[in-house]
């Protein structure tokens, strides 16, 4: 599908009332929110690796997850590895009981391999698999089997929760779709909220969305529209933020962040695409250098510090510890 056609339609589910469902149903009869184990599994993988990366572990912690989608993967990886409670909020009500019952019954051939990977006891994670309430009634009841919290409509930048209470924040695919005031207020909610030593950890994409779906362009088109043009087509349903990951480090560094791990993908065809003047790279975008732009993949985690030195050492750090490009 041409990608400008995707917009409109996105941008016209957008402006009508029951733009939202009806946004819902046509992913439901096109199939594209399916449950899909393998990969959705190998994401929260990642972000677990991330913790042990980090040198801590899922068992007995507290989660907050941003952004839970239509189905609780993360919540389920992180209650198999242990976790004690995994709290998870969105702004869209997306999840349901049917694709709950969804991921978790398409999950039970992958669980095996789960542990494996992650170097648990497979039958520990067996027990806590068949422990889930697969009959439960409503969503809620179903979650609160696998130690889930689920929160939506839910304000990740005002939780009510008690400061220093959680051990990991984590998201997958949804830093890239929060503006830029929004993705502070969460991360120094974030910080308020976990304990002094806990992780901020998260995978996104800071690519243009569109090129999934159109093969003429590359995920760095976005970047050659004004942030006024931008608006026809990346609003509402379709909302991207185009932050670069620079941008992203400097918000979780100026909140007090020490940062752990950051990890950029490079798309060579988005580097293709500036270098060769295939796009015109908009005058908004010029400060940022060719990896910046060209990068359609971020991983980062960042530790809350346990010292107010230690906060302020954070905050002045130009440079992160680990920065690779891959
Ligand atoms: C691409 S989906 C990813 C969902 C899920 N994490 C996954 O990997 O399948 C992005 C999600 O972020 C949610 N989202 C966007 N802005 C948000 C915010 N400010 N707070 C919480 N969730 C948000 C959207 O509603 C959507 O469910």
């Amino acid at each position: 599908m041409k990608w400008q056609t995707k917009a409109f339609i996105l941008r016209q589910l957008s402006q009508i009332p029951l733009g939202k469902r009806l946004y819902l149903l046509m992913q439901k009869l096109a199939g594209s929110n399916r449950a899909q184990p393998e990969r959705d599994f190998a994401r929260i993988v990642e972000l677990l690796e991330m913790i042990q990366e980090s040198g801590q572990t899922a068992q007995g912690k507290v989660f907050f997850e941003v952004g839970s989608g239509w189905h609780p993967y993360a919540p389920l990886g992180c209650y198999l590895a242990g976790a004690e409670k995994i709290i998870t909020v969105d702004v869209n009500p997306w999840m349901s009981l049917a694709s709950a019952r969804e991921c978790i019954d398409a999950s039970k051939e992958h669980i095996q391999q789960f542990a494996k990977k992650m170097e648990l006891d497979e039958a520990a994670v067996s027990e806590r698999y068949q422990k889930i309430n697969l009959a439960a009634t409503n969503l809620d009841q179903l979650l609160a089997s696998m130690r889930t919290e689920y929160h939506s409509p839910g304000d990740a930048s005002a939780t009510g929760l008690e400061s220093d209470s959680v051990d990991f924040i984590i998201s997958s695919n949804v830093l890239e779709h929060i503006p830029a005031t929004i993705l502070k207020a969460i991360t120094e909610e974030s910080f308020r909220i976990l304990k002094p030593g806990g992780l901020y950890v998260h995978r996104f994409n800071p690519g243009d969305h569109y090129a999934n779906d159109d093969g003429s362009v590359t995920t760095a088109n976005f970047l050659q529209f004004s942030s006024n043009t931008w608006k026809k087509y990346g609003e509402g349903l379709a909302y991207h933020n185009r932050m670069r990951c620079s941008e992203f480090s400097d918000i979780f560094r100026e909140v007090g962040f020490s940062s752990l791990i950051e990890k950029e993908r490079v798309d060579p065809d988005a580097v293709k695409a500036i270098e060769d003047k295939t796009i015109e790279v908009h005058d908004e975008f010029k400060r940022f250098s060719l990896e910046d732009l060209a990068a359609d993949y971020m991983w980062y985690t960042g530790r809350k510090p346990t010292t107010v030195d230690e906060t302020a050492e954070a905050k002045q750090m130009g440079e992160s510890p680990v920065h690779h490009q891959i």
